[in-house]
């Protein structure tokens, strides 16, 4: 035991000397410009009154599942809920998952087979890679977007395939060129996954909602983490897929289903963006107002996530301390989130964050920079 241990902390030694050692921090105090609530739901008080109201009218929701959703944890509520986000998304099918993570986890670790070939954009989220651990599958990284790369790769491979992407990338806010790739995965008979942790909500129901493309996509993951401000995420596609995860899918049978509470407040959440287009409408005048400062960024204008590209591991912490001190919160991204050599400072822009707050923080960064 002791060696074992001796082990752990010559690693966490190590990440401490690289100035790259992660530790929990009690809640800071600031303006919020690093958090994924980009639609402020997570302390929207009418959307919690909603939420309250239904608990008082239904208490029987509170009720936990009880067990695996294959032996007592299903509700017949649960699969209405899943009818219903399946009919919004235009697909066959939806499965409810505790978190995106988790759903990436199941899909991935699940469908592609030994002898498969997953090709995965180099910049994809660090679930769709866990779950690809756990496949026979096997996998290569493609460059940030690079569709020449991807059809080489694409050409080049034996076995079924697959393209997985995000299509606003997290720690980029840039989007994936969607519909060229739905064009490369028909010609090659590939199944393209897309994860839309980051544009679910802020763009509709997603983008692959939005381009018309869920008909041209074998899975979609969706988050209720971020935009909706709640946790919870659904896999998306068709009847087969989803039926192939329930019957084979670890993550999705080894583990306690979710009370029709977590189903509820999805299905609110879902209406209650439908009639506050306002939200979306603040984000991206917000996200104008960040752009106007003319930031070095390789973010996409329309993204609630702006990179701000920093030169060092140090220079990007100073700089998240800087603002830190001065009361706004922003994220550092170090290695290994980014690629050493790639840090940066990742904003996050709201709806309820204001011009004034914007522009100094703005101000503030052009000052470091
Ligand atoms: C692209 C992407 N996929 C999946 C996840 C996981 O989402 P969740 O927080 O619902 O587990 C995240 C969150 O960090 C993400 O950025």
């Amino acid at each position: 035991m002791l060696n074992t241990l001796s082990k752990l902390k010559d690693s966490l030694e190590k990440r401490n000397t690289e100035n790259v050692l992660r530790s929990l921090k009690h809640k800071k105090e600031g303006v919020d410009f690093y958090s994924n609530d980009y639609l402020g739901m997570a302390q929207n008080v009418p959307f919690q009154e909603i939420v309250l109201q239904e608990i008082n009218q239904q208490p029987q929701l509170l009720k936990g599942a009880t067990g695996s959703r294959l032996i007592s944890g299903n509700s017949n509520f649960t699969m209405e809920v899943e009818a219903f986000i399946a009919n919004k998304h235009m697909v066959e099918s939806a499965l409810l998952l505790p978190s995106a993570y988790l759903a990436n986890l199941a899909l991935l670790s699940a469908i592609p087979q030994r002898g498969d070939i997953v090709l995965m954009d180099e910049c994809i989220h660090r679930s769709v890679r866990d779950g690809l651990r756990l496949s026979n599958a096997k996998s290569l990284k493609f460059k940030h977007n690079d569709l020449e790369h991807l059809e080489k790769l694409l050409k080049e491979a034996n076995g079924n395939r697959f393209i997985a992407v995000e299509s606003l990338y997290s720690m980029e806010g840039d989007f994936a060129p969607l519909e060229k790739l739905a064009v490369l995965a028909e010609k090659y008979n590939a199944a393209l996954i897309v994860d839309e942790a980051h544009a679910f909500g802020v763009f509709g129901y997603g983008i692959v909602a939005q381009k018309n493309l869920h008909k041209k996509v074998f899975a979609t993951i969706v988050t209720y983490g971020k935009a909706l401000g709640m946790h919870g995420a659904a896999i998306l596609g068709n009847q087969t897929m989803i039926c192939y995860l329930v019957n084979f899918s670890s993550p999705v049978i080894y583990t306690t289903g979710s009370n029709d509470l977590h189903a509820m407040s999805i299905k609110k959440g879902y209406h209650f963006l439908e009639n506050n287009s306002i939200l979306n409408q603040n984000l991206q005048e917000n996200i104008s107002e960040f752009r106007k400062s003319n930031l070095p960024t390789l973010s996409d204008p329309q993204s609630p996530i702006q990179i701000v590209p920093m030169a060092n591991v140090s220079s990007a912490k100073r700089a998240q301390q800087h603002l830190e001190n001065k009361g706004f919160l922003t994220f550092a991204a170090v290695a290994p989130t980014v690629k050493e050599g790639e840090e940066r400072l990742r904003i996050c822009l709201h709806s309820f964050n204001s011009k004034e707050e914007i522009d100094q923080l703005t101000k503030i960064i052009k000052e470091f920079i």
